[in-house]
């Protein structure tokens, strides 16, 4: 067996971030969101795995390197546009060869791993499983319709009008059969080679295509508040350790992890709360669900609820919150008058200000 883990794309829903950086790299509880992915991989046994990168390949490649460092031996497979997850797997057809694998979407968070699904899906020799779960706002995703029975009646992408609120999941397995499907289908109305049409075209043509539904939580973190669930889901799952440097002015509760080489300085931190390596807290307050990651400076300010990426500062600021902060980025207090915000903000950026 071996894994396609797709770590191209556009990333559209989290820019101004994904502008200059993948999406899959966006770190959650200070962990790139893929390394989740390819940690569950390995976990459940298989070492062979295909990454798709595309404009942002140096940046993933930089990040996995030869793989060695999870027990898995990475081939890139460089997808020239985002043409659609099938198109991922018409360009890995040699790395695949004809063996079963599984496809693993590298923004997809799910806790839980994939041990059982590939076991199950070994055992029972389909063509195709997919992994199916609720959700709020099925038009976002792939939404099955499934019979009286469990059976697929009907697979769609993104419909407007959704037949039933359950999403496919970013997690499918397939045999070498996927490989005539995504030869055979044509682009959809945006222009991409749909993996659901894919599936469709072996429901149609007698393939087996099965169905489990994920028990775990699972998210796609192609947006802000579902990065930041997901960093809260994890926070919540984190043991204390303090590596890093706690003056005796300073205040720790909960679950908090600091790095090495952190400093924490006359600061109150309440968990669950990650401080990354050689960032200093300064007279600050950082607040549960928060991830800092590393090379920060928070001084004379008050974070929670916050994702903030490695290399920013945020200096006199009460307070901020539900926020996630790219890299090397500052947010400062304006001094003098007027007493107004001074702002340079990236192109698709959000800013809510209190007034
Ligand atoms: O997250 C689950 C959903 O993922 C499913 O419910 C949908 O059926 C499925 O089509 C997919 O929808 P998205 O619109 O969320 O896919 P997205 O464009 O975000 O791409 C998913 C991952 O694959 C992401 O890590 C980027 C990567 N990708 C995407 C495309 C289109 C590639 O590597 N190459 C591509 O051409």
């Amino acid at each position: 067996m071996k894994a396609l883990v797709l770590a191209g794309g556009k990333g559209t829903r989290l820019r101004p971030l994904t502008h200059t950086s993948a999406k899959q790299l966006v770190p959650v509880a200070n962990k790139p969101v893929l390394f989740y992915g390819l940690e569950a991989i390995r976990a459940a046994g298989i070492t062979s795995v295909g990454i798709v990168v595309g404009d942002t390949g140096a940046e993933v490649r930089e990040a996995v390197g030869d793989g060695s460092r999870f027990g898995l031996e990475v081939t890139y497979i460089p997808q020239d546009a985002p043409l659609g997850l099938a198109h991922c797997v018409l360009i890995a057809r040699d790395f695949l060869g004809d063996e079963p694998f599984v496809m693993y979407l590298g923004d997809n968070f799910l806790i839980g791993g994939i041990a059982d699904l590939v076991d199950a899906f070994g055992a029972a020799g389909h063509d195709a499983q997919i992994l199916l779960t609720k959700v709020a706002e099925p038009q976002f995703y792939g939404v099955a319709e499934l019979g009286p029975d469990g059976q697929i009646l009907r697979l769609e992408e993104k419909p407007a009008n959704p037949r039933s609120d359950l999403a496919i999941v970013g997690v499918y397995t397939f045999s070498p059969a996927i490989h005539e499907a995504v030869r055979s289908i044509e682009p959809s109305a945006r222009g991409e080679l749909e993996i659901t049409d894919a599936i469709k075209w072996l429901i149609d043509h007698g393939y087996s295509v099965h169905s489990h539904f994920v028990s775990g939580y699972w998210k796609d973190t192609g947006r802000l508040q579902d990065m930041l669930e997901c960093n809260r889901i994890v926070l919540e799952a984190i043991r204390p350790d303090i590596r890093g440097s706690v003056d005796g002015a300073s205040e720790i509760s909960g679950n908090v992890v600091v790095e090495a080489g952190a400093s924490v300085e006359g600061s109150v931190i309440r968990g669950p709360a990650v401080i990354g390596a050689h960032t200093v807290i300064r007279d600050s307050y950082v607040g549960p669900y928060t991830s800092i990651g590393e090379s920060c400076l928070i001084r004379d300010s008050e974070v929670e609820y916050a994702i903030v990426l490695r290399d920013s500062s945020i200096t006199g600021i009460s307070r901020l919150t539900y926020s996630l902060i790219g890299r090397n980025v500052e947010v400062t207090r304006a001094q003098g008058m007027p007493n107004a915000c001074q702002l340079m903000v990236g192109d698709h950026s959000k800013v809510q200000v209190r007034a």
